[in-house]
C-alpha cells in the first residue's frame, strides 16, 4: 500500500518507520522544513530506541521517504494518516485542532480516486464528523472515508509497542475502509494483534478514556503512597498485594512524583473539557488532574524536609529531567516543578539528565548542568533522583559517599533499597514508605 503520514514528530515518525518496516510504501511528511532536511540527511529529530536503526533501513529498501508538500504523494496514495499534533489550546484546555483541520482540508484538494483519510492525532470526539462535513460540503466530489485510529505507543518503548499492540482500535463503519485498514494492519494482524473495530465516535473515545484511567490509576497509587507514609505501610508491597488480582492488574501502579509528558496531561484535561461541554461532568478527571498538579509542587517540599525544612545555601543534585526515562522529552516533566521549588527556598540545583539536558534549558531556571551523578554530587547537600534512567540504578554509594557533603537520598521513583542505602550511611527517604 501507498500511505502518506502527515506530521513527522513522534507519532508520525515512528507510525510511519514501522508501517514501513511492515512492507509498505510510506511518505512523511512536514511543514518544518529544517525537520525534512535533517530526516534526508539521515539525522532523527528525536530520540527514541531503536527508531533511527528501523528509518535508514527502510529509507535503504527505498520504502521510506520524506516531503515537505503533501500534494503529490498524497495524490497517489491508498490511505493518509493525520499525526499532527493537538496541543492545549491557551486559555481553556480544550484540544487544539486547527492544525488537524488545516491538513484535512489541503488532503482533500490533493486526493485523486477512493481514499481513507486516518486520525492519528488524538482528537476529541466528534472531530471525525466534523473532518467528514468539510469532505462533503467543501470538496464534494472526492471519494474519502474518515477513520479513526488513536495511538497507544508510550515513548521510550514506541516501537516495541507499535510492533506489538495489546489492540489496534479502529474507528468506521465504512465497508471499504475497513478493507483499507485491515491491509494497512495485515502484518500485525497475522500475528495475531486484535484489530477491533467499531463505531467512530467510539474510537475517539477510547482514546481519551483509556488515557484518563492510566493517569486516574498512578494517581490512585500515588495517594496510597501519601497514606502509607503516615500509617507506616510499603506502597510497592500495597502495589504488588492489590496488582495480583487480576481485576486490577499490576501495571502502572509505581508511585512517583506524579505523571508528566505530552499525553496525560493534556488529554485528561481535553477529556475534563469535552466533559463538562456535554453537561456530563468527569468529577474523577478533574480530581485527577487537580491531585497530579498539587503532587508535583509536594515532592519539591518533600525534598526541602528531608533536608531538615530548608535548602537555603546548599547544594542539590538532580538526577533525571525528562517527564520519564528513554526519551528527551521535557514536556510536563515533574522536575520543572520541583526544581523551580528547590530554586524558590534558595538552593543551588545541579542537574545531570542522560537525554533531556538540551531540552530542558530554559525550562528550568538557573540550573548548572554536570556531565554524571558523580560530578553533580560533589559537595551536594542532596541527591534526589527524579527520573529513573537505568545508568541511575548502579550507582557506586561508597564513591558517592566519600564526596557528598550530606549524605542524603531523596528517591522519588523507589529504585534503591533502603538497605543497601542506609549501609552506605546515606539518610534515606523514598516514596509512600516510613523513612
Ligand atoms: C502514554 C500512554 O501510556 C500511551 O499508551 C499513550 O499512547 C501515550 O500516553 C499517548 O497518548 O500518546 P507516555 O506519555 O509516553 O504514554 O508515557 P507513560 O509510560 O504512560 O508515562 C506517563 C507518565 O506517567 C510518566 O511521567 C511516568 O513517569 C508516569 N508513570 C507511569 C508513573 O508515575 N507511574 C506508573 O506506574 C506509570
Amino acid at each position: 500500500m501507498r500511505i502518506v503520514m502527515i506530521g513527522s514528530g513522534y507519532v508520525g515518525l515512528v507510525s510511519g518507520a514501522c508501517l514501513a518496516d511492515f512492507g509498505h510504501h510510506i511518505t512523511c511528511v512536514d511543514k518544518s522544513e529544517a525537520k525534512i532536511d535533517a530526516l534526508e540527511r539521515g539525522e532523527v529529530p528525536i530520540f527514541e530506541p531503536g527508531l533511527d536503526a528501523i528509518i535508514e533501513h527502510n529509507r535503504a529498501a527505498g520504502r521510506l521517504d520524506f516531503s515537505k508538500k503533501l500534494a503529490a504523494p498524497v495524490a497517489a496514495a491508498d490511505a493518509v494518516f493525520i499525526a499532527v499534533g493537538t496541543p492545549s489550546r491557551r486559555g481553556d484546555g480544550h484540544a487544539d485542532l486547527s492544525y488537524v483541520y488545516a491538513a484535512a482540508r489541503e488532503i482533500a484538494a490533493a486526493v485523486t480516486g477512493f481514499t481513507v483519510v486516518v486520525t492519528k492525532s488524538t482528537v476529541p470526539v466528534g472531530t471525525g464528523d466534523e473532518i467528514e462535513r468539510i469532505f462533503r460540503e467543501e470538496f464534494p466530489s472526492k471519494d474519502i472515508a474518515v477513520v479513526s485510529n488513536p495511538e497507544f505507543l508510550r515513548e521510550g518503548a514506541a516501537i516495541t509497542d507499535f510492533k506489538r499492540p495489546d489492540r489496534i482500535v479502529i474507528g468506521t463503519e465504512d465497508a471499504r475502509a475497513t478493507e483499507a485498514m485491515r491491509e494497512v494492519y495485515r502484518p500485525l494482524y497475522l500475528n495475531e494483534a486484535p484489530l477491533y473495530f467499531c463505531e467512530r465516535r467510539t474510537s475517539e473515545l477510547i482514546k481519551y478514556a483509556a488515557n484518563a484511567f492510566l493517569a486516574m490509576k498512578i494517581t490512585f497509587i500515588n495517594e496510597i503512597a501519601d497514606l502509607c507514609e503516615q500509617i507506616g505501610a510499603d506502597v510497592q508491597k500495597v502495589a504488588k498485594g492489590i496488582g495480583m488480582d487480576k481485576r486490577i492488574g499490576d501495571k502502572f501502579l509505581h508511585a512517583g512524583p506524579g505523571y508528566g509528558g505530552s499525553c496525560f496531561p493534556k488529554d485528561t484535561l481535553a477529556l475534563v473539557k469535552t466533559a463538562q461541554d456535554y453537561d456530563s461532568p468527569m468529577r474523577l478527571i478533574e480530581t485527577t488532574v487537580a491531585i497530579n498538579d498539587n503532587r508535583k509542587r509536594a515532592m519539591g517540599r518533600k525534598v526541602i524536609t528531608a533536608c531538615g525544612g530548608s535548602v537555603r545555601g546548599k547544594k542539590i543534585a538532580v538526577l533525571g529531567l525528562t517527564f520519564k526515562p528513554n526519551t528527551d522529552d521535557m514536556r510536563d516533566a515533574p522536575s520543572i516543578t520541583i526544581v523551580q521549588a528547590l530554586l524558590d527556598g534558595g538552593a543551588t540545583v545541579h542537574a545531570y539528565d542522560p537525554e533531556g539536558m538540551e531540552a530542558s534549558k530554559g525550562m528550568l531556571g538557573p540550573v548548572i548542568y554536570g556531565k554524571d551523578p558523580y560530578e553533580i554530587a560533589e559537595d551536594s547537600d542532596a541527591i534526589v533522583l527524579v527520573t529513573e534512567w537505568d545508568e541511575f540504578r548502579a550507582l557506586d554509594f561508597k564513591r558517592l559517599k566519600t564526596t557528598v557533603k550530606t549524605p542524603t537520598i531523596v528517591d522519588l521513583r523507589n529504585v534503591y533499597s533502603a538497605a543497601e542505602v542506609s549501609r552506605h550511611g546515606f539518610s534515606y527517604f523514598a516514596v509512600g514508605k516510613k523513612s
